[in-house]
């Protein structure tokens, strides 16, 4: 495995690509990223994965300075996992000064996580653009992003971004990957104490109870909605929405186009899971 870390010398490994199977994660790695590396694994030539815990997507007062860094484990978890190139940058080398702005678009950039965390997508967006342009710049034959599902409204917003800026990628969506009591794995859960990892539990008892009553026929949102709250009456819940694909708010469940979102808290950590019905 190849380890870079500036913008010049990965251009260098990065000629006469195949197919690029590419893995953008802020480190910190769980089953959750190994599930994304091993998918591009089994589907491209090459895989990428970049580590870069990027300072635009935090807002003033966030996690920025207390954010997981976990460099050798990852650097291991990646050597073991089978990835070619390790691109892991510094501030300096990826941003400029007074540079350019992407923005979220006005209305699903700014509503539910973007509205908890006005100007995070921005940040995420930016990145994600730069990435992009950064690890095709060689222009493989084939190039697969990897994002997970946890992240709904981000992934949605790149793929957004990838239609409206008619980028030349595929994104991948990968499943959300729950440890064995059903917990979405997320590097934040670093934060949690063993007894808040317990009442976090609340949050995927609460969609699993959501999905139990749509298998019974439940569709309206009102009703789930209470069934939920019920379930996280511990938790200090910050929104539950019901949204379709394309995140337009939904009073009914459609089968194989709703998205049921949660955002918590537990004690000072703020955590989010969804299900897509
Ligand atoms: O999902 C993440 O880890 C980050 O938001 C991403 C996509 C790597 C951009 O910094």
């Amino acid at each position: 495995m190849i380890i870079v870390n500036s913008v010049e010398e990965l251009l260098k490994y990065t000629r006469d690509l195949d197919s690029v199977g590419f893995v953008p994660t802020m480190g910190a790695l769980h089953q959750g990223h190994l599930s994304l590396i091993k998918r591009a694994r089994d589907e491209n030539s090459t895989v990428i994965v970049s580590i870069f815990v990027n300072p635009t997507q935090f807002l003033e007062g966030e996690d920025l300075d207390k954010y997981p860094r976990k460099e050798l484990a990852d650097i291991e978890i990646c050597k073991r996992a089978g990835v070619d190139i390790l691109f892991m940058p510094t501030v300096e080398s990826i941003y400029f000064k007074d540079e350019l702005r992407i923005e979220a678009p006005a209305i699903r950039g700014f509503i539910l996580e973007g509205a908890k965390r006005a100007g995070h997508f921005n940040g995420v967006l930016q990145i994600v653009m730069k990435l992009f342009n950064i690890i095709s710049y060689n222009r493989p034959k084939k190039f697969r992003a990897y994002f997970g599902k946890k992240d709904a409204q981000q992934l949605i917003l790149i793929e957004q971004m990838v239609k409206d800026y008619f980028l030349n990628v595929e994104i991948i969506p990968c499943e959300i990957i729950r440890d064995s009591n059903g917990l979405a794995l997320s590097s934040r859960n670093a934060y949690l104490s063993k007894e808040e990892k317990e009442q976090a539990l609340a949050i995927s008892r609460s969609l699993k109870r959501a999905s139990k009553l749509i298998m019974q026929g439940v569709l309206d949102t009102k009703k789930i909605e209470k069934e939920m709250r019920e379930v996280m009456k511990s938790l200090d819940i910050e929104y539950i929405a019901f949204v379709d694909r394309n995140f337009k708010k939904q009073e009914r469940i459609e089968l194989k186009n709703s998205i049921i979102l949660v955002a918590c808290r537990v004690n000072n950590t703020r955590l989010i899971d969804n299900i897509w019905i």
